[in-house]
């Protein structure tokens, strides 16, 4: 594998992670599988230091920002908190600091507050955000009662701790009808609720763990700290505990992992901190983390369960995963009846046999997950991996690891097609949700993308479940996406390989679906960030005629087709790539990155043969190194781009510092 892909892929899969958790409240995968990414991702960038890049999601804090005008800004940072998986882990992270006094606390499982109070009184509440500024979630926080709203008079202070959903609570909603993930996600959904009666309803609760800004108040460890809240009224864990013995640790561990199905919320693991706050300063932080803390995440929770049957889903490419149907089991306070097995290589590898008991595991309540067999049946039914499209019939397309049905034209296949073109991230259409689409599917009024754009809503109203409003919001809906961008319409087709990112980068090279619908494989690959598969998809998406019709409808329809303007490509630097390497003196990188796109220039994320100039600052490590060895690369500095560039960029910024004046 090569590790520059991978550390790319996975960047981008935990990006991806951390806005359906942060901004969406709405994660598809585990904290479990959340963490292996991450910790693939530390491993990677720990052996391969020149393909780390300054964004990684491992230097910077996640986001749950909506958005930046209801934000205020933390008097201090808030941190998140680095995280071991084994109790022997939390034994020499003890050790590599001296074996000081920790204190051990609970790990809530629900988000961070910041509450900031002046002279006494409370004046706002807010999320952790992005770690320097959170959103304010004043109002629905004063509905929690494990706070006071005054305090003995303090000139400032920062009060943090954790809102979390009592599972009790959770419970009862799901009784009424409400779906969430997990109680993380519901209390998330409930603080941004924009009706306070409402959100008071949802009975949140909160527990507090550490102060930030401070203003006079002296405390010298975090016993102190929980002390202090505790007397100020907020609500503190009674679980806390200090440990100065090896033992104190080891049992604390084994007695909270005990402990967690009693309670009546949810901890994912414990926190660990130093006690002493000088201590702490000596340590400070890196640029995410405490070096004086640490997170002991549980292990998942395990369940044991019946194999009943295997079910084969057909996805938007055609990939086939097998989903396992299991005799119906709770695993942390939810109803478990089918896991994914993600790929044939994976049910291979674990040798099932239908009616096996099967060990599964569930960790934040997301997607259930067989790991092995716990006793297999005797003389169990082997299971037959399918030949052929359990939908439409067309012999599977056996690869490696994934096994697809080839035929663009079946009916699974266009179903998800449809989910994908409408989903958010595409044309964003409400009101077409999957359930939707396959009652108009059934009723056969949507079976292609296109039909979108001629439903007859007369229609559609007379079919179960329809409201008129609802009705007439995806009508709606479908109008705007009419005007949606060429990369979003391009995205939205499904090409196999062809992502949001490669979407934009399509359309800035060929500014029109007319252009890339003739363009070869060539011609694609000679695009920096498009290898030899994806031109090759690329390539057979456009000379399949079912996807030309499509095509053909949506420009009838009226949907985009062309980029716009502004991403055409003009300027001295057309065709031109370029990478920066190493600190600048003139610009910032950034900067420096904005001048070269605006002038037409790519910039690219690593050295290649597909790489014009090496912008290199000071310091520039390998990349300089790998430049030279290809011979072909040319190495610049950034004085000779700013020749290359003449008058324009002069003016351009000559231009700029007017306006700042
Ligand atoms: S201390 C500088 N203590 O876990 C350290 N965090 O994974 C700041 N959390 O962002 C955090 N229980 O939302 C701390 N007893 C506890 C906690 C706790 C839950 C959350 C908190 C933090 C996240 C990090």
């Amino acid at each position: 594998m090569n590790p520059k892909d991978r550390i790319d892929f996975l960047i981008k899969e935990i990006k991806k992670h951390n806005r359906l958790y942060y901004k969406e409240a709405a994660p598809s995968i585990s904290d479990q599988d959340y963490d292996l990414l991450m910790l693939e991702l530390k491993d990677w960038e720990q052996k391969f230091p020149q393909y780390r890049q300054a964004d990684s999601p491992t230097q910077i804090v996640g986001n749950d920002l909506d958005s930046e005008s209801k934000s205020i800004a933390h008097l201090q940072p808030m941190y998140s908190l680095d995280n071991i998986f084994s109790v022997d882990g939390v034994i020499s992270f003890w050790k590599n600091l001296g074996c000081p006094k920790l204190t051990m606390e609970p790990k809530f499982d629900g988000f961070s507050v910041n509450i900031f109070y002046e002279n006494g009184h409370l004046q706002y509440a807010t999320t952790r955000g992005n770690g320097k500024q959170g959103e304010n979630i004043s109002a629905n926080l004063k509905m929690i009662d494990a706070l006071p709203w005054q305090i003995e008079p303090l000139q400032k202070m920062e009060v943090r701790g954790e809102v979390y959903m009592p599972k009790q609570e959770f419970e009862r909603l799901l009784a009424q009808g409400y779906s969430f993930a997990n109680p993380r996600n519901a209390a998330v959904g409930a603080i941004k609720l924009e009706d306070s009666k409402e959100a008071n309803n949802r009975h949140l609760q909160a527990s507090f763990y550490a102060l930030g800004y401070t203003d006079g108040l002296s405390v010298g460890s975090q016993e102190e700290v929980l002390r202090f809240l505790e007397e100020q009224k907020f609500k503190v864990s009674s679980l806390s505990q200090c440990a100065h013995l090896e033992q104190e640790i080891r049992d604390y561990c084994a007695k909270l992992d005990n402990l967690r199905g009693n309670l009546g919320f949810e901890i994912d693991g414990i926190v660990f901190k130093v006690n002493d706050f000088e201590l702490q300063k000596k340590l400070g932080f890196t640029s995410k983390y405490p070096k004086w803390a640490m997170a002991y995440k549980f292990p998942a929770e395990e369940q044991v369960s019946q194999l009943l049957d295997i079910e084969y889903n057909v996805g938007r490419t055609g990939a086939v995963t097998p989903v396992a149907i299991l005799q119906p089991v709770r695993i942390s306070g939810s109803t478990v009846s089918r896991a994914t097995l993600h790929n044939f290589a994976f049910l291979r590898s674990l040798k099932l046999h239908l009616g096996d008991e099967v060990i599964l595991i569930k960790s934040g309540e997301i997607i259930p997950k067989i790991i092995g067999i716990k006793k297999p049946t005797e003389n169990g039914k082997e299971i037959v991996l399918p030949q052929v499209c359990p939908v439409c019939g067309t012999e599977l397309k056996q690869g490696k690891f994934i096994v697809s049905c080839p035929n663009e034209n079946c009916p699974a296949r266009s179903l998800r097609k449809i989910e994908h073109f409408v989903s958010k991230s595409a044309l964003d259409i409400v009101g077409l949700g999957p359930k939707q689409i396959k009652l108009l599917s059934d009723n056969g009024m949507l079976t292609k993308i296109e039909d979108i754009y001629n439903l007859d809503y007369e229609k559609v109203l007379l079919l179960e479940r329809q409201a008129e409003q609802s009705v007439q919001n995806l009508a709606d809906s479908v109008q705007v996406s009419k005007s949606k961008p060429f990369a979003k319409v391009l995205y939205g087709l499904g090409i196999s390989g062809v992502g949001e990112q490669i979407a934009e980068v399509l359309v800035s090279e060929f500014t029109s679906l007319e252009k890339l619908q003739v363009a070869s494989e060539e011609e694609l690959r000679a695009i920096a960030d498009i290898g030899p598969v994806l031109a090759e998809n690329i390539v057979a998406y456009f000379t399949n005629q079912e996807n030309i019709r499509t095509i053909d409808a949506l420009r009838k329809a009226g949907l985009n087709f062309i980029g716009d303007d502004k991403e055409k490509k003009t300027g001295v630097l057309v065709g031109k790539t370029f990478l920066i390497t190493g600190k600048l003196s003139k610009y910032k990188r950034q900067e420096l990155k904005d001048i070269l796109l605006g002038a037409g220039g790519k910039v690219l994320s690593a050295v290649s043969s597909k790489l014009d100039y090496l912008v290199v600052g000071d310091a520039p490590g390998s990349k300089l190194e790998k430049a030279k060895k290809l011979g072909s690369v040319q190495i610049v500095e950034e004085d000779e781009i700013v020749q290359m560039l003449g008058e324009n960029l002069d003016k351009k910024y000559m231009k700029q510092n007017s306006d700042d004046r």
